[in-house]
Parts: C-alpha cells; structure tokens; sequence
C-alpha cells in the first residue's frame, strides 16, 4: 500500500516534490462526461450507484491530473436513512425540517453498513481503481452543516430558524447535534474501515456563527467527531468556510490540515493554524473564470505564502458549473509549476 503520495505526505506535513492539488466539486456539471452521466439518471441515483460514483470520481483524476480522488457523494446522503426525505433541485430540500423535540426523537442514528452501503461498496471499487494512482478522501459534512440543513429545510442566507433553535430552545438543539454527532462520527469510521486515506469534514457554513457561539455550540460537536476518528496514517481535514475570525477556535477543533476560504491570507491562516498543523486552500472559485495568466499568478501568490511544507492547494469551496473545463486544468498544471520551482533544493 503506498503512503508516500505526495498529498498524503502533505497533509503529514513532510517535504514533496511539488505542491499538491485536488479541487472541491472536481467531479461536477462543469465537466461534460459527468453531464452525459447525469443526463441518465438523477442525482440520488447517481449517488446511490457505486458503479456511476467510481465513474464520476475517476472523471477528474484522468482529464486533470489532480493529486487525490474525493468519493463522489453528497453530504447529505446520511441524513436521509436518518428519517428524511431528502430531494434535489439541484439544490436539496427536507420536505418536512426539523423544528421541535419530537421531531428530533423520531430521527434514528444511522447504522452505514445498513443504511448506506452503497457509499462504502464505492470506496472499496475506487480503491481497485486509483491504486497507485492517487490516495482516496472519504468526507462528511460536519455535524453544524448537516444540522443547517435538516433545520431550515434547505439552503439559508441567514440561517434564522437555525439561530432560533440554538438560542431560544437549547437543549432541542443539543439532542439534534448529540444525534448529527453520533451519525457522523459511525459514518466516517465506517468509510475508514472500506479504506479511505483521508478523510474531510465539511463546515460549509460554521462562519455563519460569531466565535463565541462557534465556541459554545459548534466546536464540542466537531472536536467529538475528529477526536473519535482518529486514525493514525488517515489524516483528517477540517474545512470551515468563512472561519477568518475563528482561526485559532478552527485549529484548537482538531484535523491534521486546516481548510481555508480565500476570504484570509494562507499565510495569516499559517500563522494562526501553527505550525503543526497542514494547511488547504485557498483560491476563490470564481478566479477559475479569469483569463489563464491572472489564474497562474494568483497561484503564485498563494504557494509563495503558504510556505515550503505542509500546504495542499485547493480551491475556498466548490468549483461552480459555469467554469472552463481548460482554466481548471490550467490551474492544476499552474499549482505543480510553482509548487515544484518555489521549493528550497
Ligand atoms: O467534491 C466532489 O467532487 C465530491 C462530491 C461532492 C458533492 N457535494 C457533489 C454535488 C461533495 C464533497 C459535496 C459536498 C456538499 N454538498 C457540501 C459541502 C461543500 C460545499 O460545496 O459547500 C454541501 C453544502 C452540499 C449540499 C449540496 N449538494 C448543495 C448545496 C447542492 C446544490 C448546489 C449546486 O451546486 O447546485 C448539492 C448538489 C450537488 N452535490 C451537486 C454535486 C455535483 C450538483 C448536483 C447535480 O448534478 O445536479
């Protein structure tokens, strides 16, 4: 089994030989042969199909020459066998949200084997697959993420029935993240055991929060997760979105690489993180829209701050449809350029 992948010995903070890249969404609808798949079936289907999820993963890893594969699933998988309908349009939808204590009661912990063993037949399928290729991440979304959605119902701009809950009937919201908790922490072990070698917890949406409250009612939540999954030789990224003010409360969360947006410096991030930590990130998705030379400069500026080890290049959140399949690539053959002429020999 290789080990020495020069992601895997980023994340470990250890010396590579260039900077290694790998994209959120790398498998989505800018691409044209994940487009033909999706023209076949729907979404759900897709993500319940092992066959179609090695597929579309693979897609990627073939036209970009990204440094690691990402399963392809979706965050809110889980949550379903939970006990919610869960639809897509694209955007998802709960159809009937979370919003008292007896909701809460009725959602059950999910058991993966039994619930979702779709997810883990393709990690055993891409293992096959990328072997000595490029190293596996499995990923959840974090437990304040998923609970965003099953409390609004959906995508939110200010999260108000989310806040509602958590300040105004506390220990609704508690019984709701003590069951997130449980599901995640059994869902990521599970991914682990099919073989992933890394994995990702998603904070989409954890920047919603002033630290204090990031403090209060996130950060034990996502402490339990990493604390519990720990696996030594599997490291574990912890991406927050819009975390810029809650560097150091990120860091002390736990993960052997730290996820960033654009919305920080890497090199401020760096500096807040320590220097035990790896850092990710952190070019603004819509830069993929620019003109090439613009893209290879930004690249330049972010690997020259983000420093010698121990830094993995990605983008701040997901690549959008709208992007040019050649400025992708581009991005990834800019990010090796540098990575490899900025290393001290
Ligand atoms: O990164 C990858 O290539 C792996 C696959 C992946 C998807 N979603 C595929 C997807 C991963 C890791 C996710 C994570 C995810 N899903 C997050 C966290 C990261 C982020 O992007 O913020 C969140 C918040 C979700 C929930 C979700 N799923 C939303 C908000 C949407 C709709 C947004 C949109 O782009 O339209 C989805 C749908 C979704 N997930 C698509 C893909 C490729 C598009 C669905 C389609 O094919 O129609």
């Amino acid at each position: 089994m290789t080990t020495d992948y020069r992601f895997l010995k980023a994340c470990r903070n250890e010396p590579v030989d260039t900077t290694p890249v790998w994209l959120m969404r790398q498998a989505g609808r800018y691409m044209s042969e994940y487009r033909s798949v999706r023209a076949k079936v729907s979404f759900l289907e897709l993500c319940k199909s092992p066959e179609l999820c090695t597929e579309v993963t693979i897609q990627p890893i073939d036209l970009l020459g990204v440094d690691a594969a990402i399963m392809f699933s979706d965050i809110l998988v889980p949550i379903e066998p939970m006990g919610m309908k869960l639809d897509f349009n694209p955007s998802p939808v709960f159809e009937s949200p979370i919003r008292s204590q007896a909701d809460v009661d009725a959602l059950r912990v999910i058991d993966p084997q039994e619930d979702v063993p779709f997810v883990m037949e393709t990690i055993k399928m891409l293992r096959r697959e990328l072997e000595g290729r490029v190293p596996l991440i499995g990923f959840s979304g974090a437990p304040f993420t998923l609970a965003s959605y099953m409390v609004e119902g959906g995508g939110s701009k200010n999260f108000v029935k989310l806040k509602s809950m958590m300040w105004g009937a506390p220990e609704v919201y508690r019984s709701l993240m003590e069951k997130v908790t449980e599901t995640v922490i059994k869902y990521l072990q599970a991914q682990v055991d099919a073989g992933a070698q890394a994995l990702q917890l998603f904070d989409t949406w954890g920047g919603a929060l002033a630290p204090a409250d990031y403090l209060n009612y996130v950060m034990p939540y996502t402490m339990r997760v990493i604390q519990a999954v720990k696996t030594p030789g599997v490291p574990m990224i912890n991406f927050v979105g819009n975390s810029q003010g809650l560097m150091p409360l990120v860091a002390k969360s736990g993960g052997d690489v730290i996820g960033v947006d654009w919305r920080i410096d890497i090199a401020e991030a760096r500096r807040q993180v320590g220097r035990d930590k790896a850092v990710q990130g952190n070019l603004d998705p819509i830069a993929l829209l620019a003109p090439i030379s613009e893209i290879d400069r930004k690249v330049k500026e972010i690997i020259i701050a983000a420093g010698d080890t121990g830094h993995v290049f990605n983008l701040g959140h997901g690549i959008i449809p709208e992007t040019p399949v050649d400025h992708v690539k581009a991005l990834v053959d800019s990010v090796h350029k540098h990575g490899e002429s900025h290393r001290v020999k």
